[in-house]
């Protein structure tokens, strides 16, 4: 969907429909839905006094204007109490209405946005609403082939705004689109399945987010990594008749030299589980154990689109984790990139170690942060649900900056414990460690087993193998691949380069 900018006034404005943000303290109508009723001979008057439109978060209400106004629609949707509005219901209430049009076959639409909600904060607002409104329409159709004319969607938003507001609404939506854009770009990614989606094709895939200006991309093949030793990466990719990549994506929008930003994202295009094979039931969502990596992939391109003033790394070890003669085997040793050798107790504890040769690859950046982000452990759905994303890591101001990106862009976080005790469990007889410490804490000693990995830098691991991928719709993300937490990652960029 295009968001266009346009001068105006929304209740004077041609639409199919024009779309308008209510609360629940609606009795004594002011502002915009002051304007729209009056100039409607009192159309949203009239909804509420017949008591069908009570403004409850995310309620919505189609008025037929007959006439009355230009637009042939008024679309009202509840935002809930004043007092507790927060930019996530903002986006939920939006993507509501879009969806909504969307399903009645409509193809544009018009809004204008109240910023009394939110005094002193219409740069956040417009981008809430614009993000709710084209992240609810996402869907993936490469592969319908049936009845794709049925397939609806809108097709523009337009913002209508006064002279006053017109350029940084502007500037706004363009950065909205950007984001957006990244969103669904790593959607894609994710929902692709793994036929479609090999290390080979998500390396393609970074290749052409480097065809920006400010994009680098070098792609490692399995006879690089085998000189350079990452045969903890290799040994997962052991039992895989695909080829294994490295990938390595550099957006240099910083000064020279200056220390980068390194996200490591997990790109397992599929996990089986390998010789510790896992149950038939569920296993085709292990299509999107890539999620980490996509998700790395959206914030380059997203830095790069935004200009950002600084310079980010993207590691992405990808490979897939299967069954065969040739797979790694319980009992395997193998010696990382670093150095370090490590026990396999269970192959499906596979993401650890890639990210285990990613992560020491790191080093050579020598970089301000390292953030990783994997669909790493089931345990970590058990202990924090399908919605959050575990947070682990040693750095106390890394750790927080990414909470606080966490709460302005929805895409929530909670920090579980990395105390050093945690790393008894993954201690081996006969090699420095293990790669599973049991079903005890398994989010908490896999990110202990990363931490063996990590130089002196600054460090955060990001577990998102609850809320990339959801069973059932949320009211800005259709079920399946969520995005998260690309915008998170972009996020935090965007207020690393204020300081
Ligand atoms: N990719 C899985 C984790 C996962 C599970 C992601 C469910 C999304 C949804 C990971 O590779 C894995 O299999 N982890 C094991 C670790 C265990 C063997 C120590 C797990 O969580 O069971
Ligand atoms: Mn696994
Ligand atoms: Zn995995």
């Amino acid at each position: 969907m295009k968001i266009l900018v346009k001068k105006g006034n929304l209740a004077e404005i041609k639409a199919e429909a024009i779309i308008l943000g209510l609360f629940e303290e609606n009795k004594k109508l002011f502002g915009l839905s002051y304007d729209v009723d009056a100039k409607s001979q009192g159309l949203i008057s009239e909804l509420i006094s017949s008591g069908d439109f009570e403004g409850k978060e995310s309620q919505l209400s189609v008025i037929y204007t007959r006439g009355l106004i230009p637009a042939k629609r008024i679309a009202v949707v509840g935002l809930g109490k004043a007092k507790e509005f927060k930019l996530d219901k903002l986006r939920a209430a939006y993507a509501k209405v879009t969806r909504h049009l969307r399903d009645i076959n409509i193809k544009e639409a018009a809004t204008a946005l109240d910023f009394n909600m939110l005094p002193g904060q219409k740069d956040k607002l417009t981008q809430a609403a614009l993000e709710g409104a084209v992240l609810g329409l996402y869907q993936y159709t490469p592969f319908k082939t049936v009845d794709r004319d049925n397939i609806k969607d809108i097709k523009q938003l337009e913002l209508i705004t006064n002279n006053e507001d017109y350029p940084l609404l502007g500037d706004i939506a363009k950065r909205t689109s950007i984001i957006t854009e990244a969103v669904y770009f790593v959607r894609d990614l994710v929902s692709a399945p793994a036929n479609e989606m090999t290390p080979s094709i998500l390396a393609q895939k970074a290749r052409d987010v480097a065809r920006r200006k400010t994009v680098n991309c070098n792609v490692l093949d399995k006879a690089a990594m085998k000189k350079l030793g990452m045969n903890a990466l290799l040994g997962v990719a052991s039992g895989s008749a695909q080829e294994p990549k490295f990938i390595i994506l550099e957006y240099s929008g910083g000064k020279k030299g200056r220390a980068p930003i390194v996200l490591v994202g997990k790109g397992l295009t599929f996990d089986s589980g390998g010789i510790s094979i896992k149950p038939a039931e569920k296993m085709d969502e292990m299509k999107t154990d890539m999620s980490g990596g996509a998700a790395v992939i959206g914030a380059i391109m997203a830095a790069s689109d935004l200009r950002l003033p600084l310079n980010v790394v993207g590691l992405i070890p990808a490979t897939e984790n299967m069954p065969s003669g040739t797979a790694l085997k319980p009992g395997d040793i193998l010696k990382s990139y670093s150095g370090k050798t490590i026990e396999i107790v269970n192959t499906d504890a596979e993401g650890r170690l890639i990210l285990a040769d990613a992560l020491s690859y790191a080093s050579k950046f020598k970089p301000q942060a390292i953030i990783d982000i994997a669909t790493l452990t089931g345990a970590c759905v058990i202990a924090l649900g399908d919605d959050v994303t575990g947070m682990l890591g040693t750095d106390e101001k890394l750790k927080s900056e990414i909470n606080d990106a966490a709460q302005r862009t929805g895409e929530l976080v909670w920090e579980l414990p990395l105390w050093d005790f945690y790393s008894e469990q993954i201690k081996s007889d006969i090699a420095d460690y293990k790669n599973s410490g049991g079903r005890a804490a398994g989010t908490i000693t896999a990110a202990a087993f990363l931490s063996k990995f990590i130089g002196d830098f600054p460090w955060v691991h990001l577990d998102i193998a609850g809320p990339s991928w959801l069973d059932k719709d949320k009211p800005y993300i259709p079920k399946g691949a969520s995005g998260v937490p690309m915008r998170l990652l972009v996020d935090f960029l965007i207020n690393r380069t204020k300081k």
